[in-house]
């Protein structure tokens, strides 16, 4: 399966998983920044950070690179005989090359082209509008959570965005490989909690480190009123539902909590004989009016650890750069 995978979402998610279920080995051939570019107008994140989402798929085997939007005859056959690849498969919705023919003309006639079904409901185009209308809440002071009175309906407040998917929990166990593992007697347990709202590749960096911190990562996935009260009206960008599907995707998260405060409690650390809670410091900057640090307990219990910031293939990268990035060049979106 080839693309862009900009933004990549749990639309993109289930497209690998459905063509990782079309054969054996899924490999991914992402498409570069400036081939992109050329076909489909700027991607908001470069290939480095792409590439680290991507990868970190549950159903991804192997990633190509510099493949070309266009499956050319030529590039068909560096494809089956290189990549030892037999089949291309791509969603259901048409792809047109700038000059309106379709992109998998040739492998079509060769009848090595497989479909899947599209996901409704998302879609990159729909996420950065949902930044868009984020970043005009902002602007127009919607910061504080008490400005605008909070809403509990998920996403942001910008109406029109709000995302109406609908996770059902078969969905959940295809996402979570049969339902999330349960915990090995003895296993290391490490929480991570967070927004993980769009997740990005500075969210792999940060469960890769937690996985290397013990033998079984549970995320925390925050319950949209608290990303809210943190980070402010306009947040999250995607829903609870939306960004847990996320985070599930990710091959280094053993089990997702759908919806948890902020702060950890002595209950959850209990319940899932938490031995270390991991986050990245410092933590996303918190609105003057919300609780000061969601770590105190772990803290006390002397099982807090913290995780540098990295710095390679995008682990940096975080939710407030990617709407910056979206707001500074929002003419190219
Ligand atoms: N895809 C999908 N469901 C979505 C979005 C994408 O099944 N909601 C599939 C596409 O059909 C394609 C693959 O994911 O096979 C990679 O898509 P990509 O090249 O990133 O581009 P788009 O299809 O344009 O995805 P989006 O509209 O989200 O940008």
């Amino acid at each position: 399966m080839d693309g862009c995978f900009d933004l990549a979402h749990f639309g993109h998610a289930n497209a690998l998983r459905l063509a990782k279920a079309c054969g054996d080995e899924l490999v991914v051939g992402l498409v570069p920044d400036d081939e992109i570019r050329r076909c489909k107008g700027p991607p908001v994140l470069n290939e480095d950070e792409r590439r680290a989402v991507v990868e970190s798929f549950r159903w991804v085997d192997e990633i190509i690179f510099d493949v070309p939007y266009d499956i050319n005859p030529e590039f068909m056959q560096t494809l089956w005989r290189k990549h030892r690849i037999d089949y291309i498969v791509h969603g259901d919705d048409p792809c047109l090359l700038p000059d309106g023919t379709d992109a998998y003309a040739a492998p079509k006639k060769e009848g090595r082209f497989m479909t899947i079904k599209r996901t409704e409901g998302v879609s990159t185009t729909d996420i950065v509008g949902r930044m868009l209308a984020a970043s005009q809440q902002t602007r127009r002071g919607f910061l504080s959570p008490r400005k605008s009175g909070g809403s509990d309906k998920g996403g942001n407040e910008s109406g029109e965005k709000l995302s109406h998917f609908c996770t059902t929990s078969r969905r959940v166990a295809q996402f979570s490989g049969g339902g999330g593992k349960p915990i090995p007697p003895g296993a290391r347990v490490v929480y991570v909690h967070g927004a993980f709202d769009m997740f990005h590749a500075g969210h792999v960096h940060l469960l890769e480190a937690a996985k290397e911190l013990g033998d079984y990562v549970l995320v925390g996935v925050h319950e949209d009123e608290a990303v809210r009260s943190r980070r402010g009206a306009s947040h999250p960008i995607l829903n609870q539902q939306e960004r847990s599907l996320g985070a599930m995707a990710c091959r280094h998260a053993d089990e997702v909590i759908m919806g948890v405060p902020d702060e950890v409690t002595r209950d959850l650390i209990a319940t899932f004989n938490v031995a270390a809670v991991v986050a990245e410091e410092p933590c996303a900057p918190a609105l003057a009016d919300t609780p000061a640090d969601p770590n105190r307990v772990p803290r006390e219990m002397g099982i807090f650890r913290e995780v540098a910031k990295g710095t390679a293939r995008g682990a940096d990268l975080t939710t407030a750069t990617i709407i910056q990035r979206v707001a500074d060049d929002r003419a190219a979106y």
